[in-house]
């Protein structure tokens, strides 16, 4: 293997994104050969070299890709300074030093790819690829075509206009308008900030696909591994996996379409299986374990409910649009 630099190797290797590594090497947290690398273009050819990470020695890891179901009351970083739930208990079972693709918002609920393969990672988030993420989104007020109109074709926002967007007015519902919006770009809390530059404040805001991945099926807090069809997708689409692999097969033989209802108790330690879009071939459901005690299964199963009344009112009203009512 050629030598390669070395933040591509720690993302390669599952340690962070590159942009992340590049971090880890700036802080002088990265040895080869016992020596402080603080150097970003270094050069490296893993076969031969001993890199270590604080101290840890990184070794390539099988090449891991999951969806998870975001709940709200989440932060989508792997551990947060505030000590808040994080994605890392939803996650503990998934092998590999996984991370998130993106964020969602401590708020926002749904869909976050999740790997540790950092070519991946940074194949779908970088801005030129446009990966199409979806949104239902709940918003204070009652919209007009023309406010319609306007998030279709663009938003002035402290640090720019945003894209053009898909926009489908959902439903208007006591003084409050449903949207499904397709965003291709990534900014900062977006969507929020879209809302609060047309005085229409984010009530609820739920991810429903992220490059063509959803979370259907899955209830908040659960995972699944893709499927090598939606693999296949992605590197037809984006580029990215470069290699496709198989997802590990489950320990149990599957249950054709068990998808977990939200008052359903899970397994002890289970794997399930579902069927994804109806035409995929079977992913592997996993329970994540429950990181919260017993208050907070509780919050999660409320949270588990909102989410699915959203997914809900995509499918009763796309294509009902409703008039808005008279002033
Ligand atoms: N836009 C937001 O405002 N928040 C999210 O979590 C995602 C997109």
């Amino acid at each position: 293997m050629a030598a390669l630099r070395l933040q591509k190797v720690l993302a390669r290797a599952g340690v962070a994104s590159r942009r992340a590594a590049e971090d880890l090497i700036k802080a002088g947290r990265v040895r080869v050969d016992g020596q402080v690398v603080t150097e970003l273009g270094t050069k490296v050819d893993p076969r031969s070299r001993h890199i270590e990470v604080d101290g840890r020695r990184i070794v390539r890891e099988t090449a891991v890709y999951v969806a998870l179901h975001k709940p709200r009351g989440v932060v989508s970083t792997m551990s947060d300074p505030e000590g808040r739930p994080s994605v890392r208990e939803l996650l503990a079972d998934v092998p590999g030093r996984v991370y998130p693709v993106g964020r969602l918002d401590f708020n926002t609920s749904g869909v976050l790819v999740v790997t540790n393969d950092g070519d991946f990672a940074e194949g779908l988030m970088h801005p030129r690829q446009g990966v199409p993420k979806t949104y239902v989104v709940k918003l204070l007020g009652i919209m007009k075509d023309e406010d319609v109109d306007e998030w279709r074709h663009g938003i002035q926002l402290e640090d720019g206009k945003t894209g053009p967007a898909k926009v489908k007015l959902l439903r208007y519902e006591g003084g409050k308008t449903w949207l499904e919006l397709t965003l291709t770009e990534g900014r900062n809390q977006q969507v929020r900030r879209m809302g609060d530059a047309t005085r229409f404040r984010v009530m609820r805001l739920a991810r429903t696909s992220f490059a063509g991945i959803t979370s259907e099926g899955l209830a908040p807090g659960r995972w699944r591994y893709l499927t090598v069809d939606e693999l296949t997708a992605l590197k037809k689409e984006h580029g990215v996996p470069r290699r496709i692999v198989s997802p590990p097969m489950p320990a149990a033989p599957p249950r054709a379409r068990s998808a977990p209802m939200p008052h359903a108790k899970p397994r002890p330690g289970g794997r399930e299986s579902v069927g994804v879009g109806g035409r995929q071939r079977p992913a592997h459901v996993e329970k994540s374990r429950a990181p919260y005690g017993r208050r907070s299964q509780g919050q999660l199963s409320s949270r588990r409910g909102d989410v699915l009344v959203e997914h809900d009112v995509v499918r009763q009203h796309v294509g009902k649009r409703k008039r808005p009512p008279r002033a």
